[in-house]
């Protein structure tokens, strides 16, 4: 396993270790950091921890179901005591991107749905300003090049958006979002107002959420290359 995948796995533990406690509701996150966490969720159940959780996606289910973790419908839930989630880029102020894994629209209504969020991830994620990693927005595939458009024009000359595709598939096919959903990436390389932004592309018809995710992330859980890992609140 590489240094990173260990980083990755050090701050799965340890915020199970620091904010989780019996009898919790929580929502899991979604991609490759958020799976560790799952993980290693699953050993603390099957020894006895008492948690009821609700996923970001159906490949968070999937691992959670795996590893022997029942989930619960997110509308048979009244309030979400803390969700622990990964990001693409997240700031020194806890501002992130999200949607990598093209599932930014469920992290971001389990994330309001929750008295907290904690971000957890490799210290590589950390950086000084977000856009470097492409900003994904989601829209209704009805109308989508008119959206692109739109967000063409709120860009201006700061980024420039294209529809994801299938890398896995390598069929040219645009990426379907678990909500039936197509993602735009916004090539921007840095973003000078993320909170701005975030507000500006949500007005769009046509998009329905973006991975700017500006004031949802109480703090985050770090694990560092080395071995070692840190809390940041
Ligand atoms: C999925 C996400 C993921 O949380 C994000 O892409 C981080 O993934 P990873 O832990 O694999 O780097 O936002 O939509």
């Amino acid at each position: 396993m590489s240094a990173q995948d260990e980083a990755k796995k050090t701050a799965g533990r340890l915020v199970i270790n620091d904010f989780i406690e019996d009898g919790m509701v929580l929502g899991l996150g979604s991609g490759t950091t958020s799976h560790f966490f799952v993980r290693e969720l699953g050993l603390r159940v099957a020894q006895g921890l008492r948690v009821t959780c609700t996923t970001t996606s159906r490949s968070t289910t999937a691992v959670a179901e795996e590893v022997g973790i029942a989930v619960t419908d997110i509308d048979q839930i009244d309030r979400i005591d803390l969700t622990i989630d990964g990001p693409d880029e997240i700031d020194r102020q806890f501002r992130m991107i999200k949607g990598g894994g093209a599932c930014l629209l469920w992290e971001k209504i389990v994330a309001h749905a929750s008295s907290r969020m904690i971000t957890i991830c490799d210290e590589t994620k950390i950086v000084d300003r977000l856009g470097r990693f492409p900003l994904p927005v989601e829209v209704v595939q009805f109308g989508w090049t008119h959206s692109v458009r739109a967000i063409e024009e709120i860009l201006g000359s700061h980024g420039v958006p294209t529809i994801r595709t299938s890398r896995r598939m390598r069929d040219g096919r645009p990426v379907i979002t678990d909500s039936g959903h197509f993602i735009i990436d916004c090539h921007c390389e840095a973003i000078g107002d993320p909170e701005g932004l975030e507000i500006a592309l949500n007005q769009i018809p046509g998009v329905v959420e973006n991975g700017l995710f500006t004031r949802e992330s109480a703090g985050m859980v770090v694990g560092r290359l080395d071995g070692t890992g840190y809390v940041k609140m």
